[in-house]
């Protein structure tokens, strides 16, 4: 397990730091899809750059098993905000980048590859130039990249970011299926809350300025479609449209909706 304790960040600003996380404390477990959202800026890049480890919390703790997070490691699989494939080799190479650093053989590495080329629906493509591909396709690539040194821990900067509206659709139905059968504990940022009520298993809001957990919810949606049942029909649902509603008003009008909870707490305690 993942655990962030009470962890802070400060940048060293122009005048005086910059405090960019604060006070933030967060779980996450294999087989959990914790997806995180807030607005632009708030700090989401940064929580995920401390879980896999490129970034050290300025205080609090993050650890992985009851250790400290150290570095980066091969238990935690990263997918960036902006693709990082390497241009100058071929689609199957960059999939089996990460294997060779694992010492994996040159065929096993190539078996290996084609399995999760085939997986993101690319197997046409193994022998292409990164620079033949659209930018949707080269977000599956960096997917497949990450899946194919099978991590316990995939984190997922805005993976779907780049994709149209349809290859969105089925790469979050296809996020679901690999989280079903792999038992991944999966991290990833979105700015759609369609597809962040639709994947996770524990839908995480943050507040901007300094960022900090503004609401935990457990959601069912993504096991829905897991056992069976169709993703329009569960995105058409009356109780998936009111929650989409609900935490939309949330993430335009945060102060007003904390300051009418906070007085729902007073009432509560008056009453
Ligand atoms: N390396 C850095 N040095 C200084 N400031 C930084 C650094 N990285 C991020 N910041 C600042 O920290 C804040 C949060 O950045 P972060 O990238 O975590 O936001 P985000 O929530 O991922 O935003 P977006 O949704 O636009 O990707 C921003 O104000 C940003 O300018
Ligand atoms: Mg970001």
């Amino acid at each position: 397990m993942i655990r962030l304790q009470s962890v802070s960040v400060a940048y060293p600003g122009a005048a005086r730091p910059q405090e960019v996380l604060r006070d933030l404390s967060l779980d996450l477990h294999e087989g959990r899809f914790t997806v995180v959202i807030g607005e632009s800026g708030c700090g989401k890049t940064t929580l995920l750059n401390l879980i896999a480890g490129f970034l050290k919390p300025s205080s609090g703790l993050a650890s992985i098993d009851n250790v400290p997070i150290a570095g980066p490691g091969a238990e935690r699989g990263v997918v960036f905000q902006s693709d990082t494939l390497l241009p100058w080799q071929t689609v199957q190479e960059n999939v089996a980048f990460g294997l060779r650093l694992a010492g994996q053989s040159p065929q096993q590495r190539q078996v290996r590859a084609r399995e999760y080329l085939a997986l993101t629906g690319l197997q046409d493509y193994a022998d292409a130039a990164i620079w033949e591909l659209s930018g949707g396709m080269r977000q599956r690539v960096s997917l497949a990249r990450a899946l194919a040194v099978d991590p316990r821990f995939l984190l997922l900067d805005e993976p779907l970011g780049a994709l149209d509206a349809l290859t969105r659709e089925q790469m979050q139905e296809h996020l679901l299926q690999v989280w079903k059968a792999s038992g991944k504990g999966i991290f990833m940022i979105t700015h759609s809350v369609e597809e962040a009520l639709f994947l996770a298993t524990d839908l995480v809001l943050l507040r901007a300025r300094p960022g900090r957990v503004d609401s935990v919810r457990q959601l069912g949606f993504g096991a829905r479609f897991a056992a069976g049942e169709s993703a329009r029909s569960i995105k058409s649902d009356p109780g998936f449209v009111r929650l989409r509603e609900e935490i939309l008003e949330q993430l335009l009008h945060p102060q007003a909706h904390h300051d009418s909870r906070e007085d729902a707490v007073l009432e509560d305690t008056l009453a």
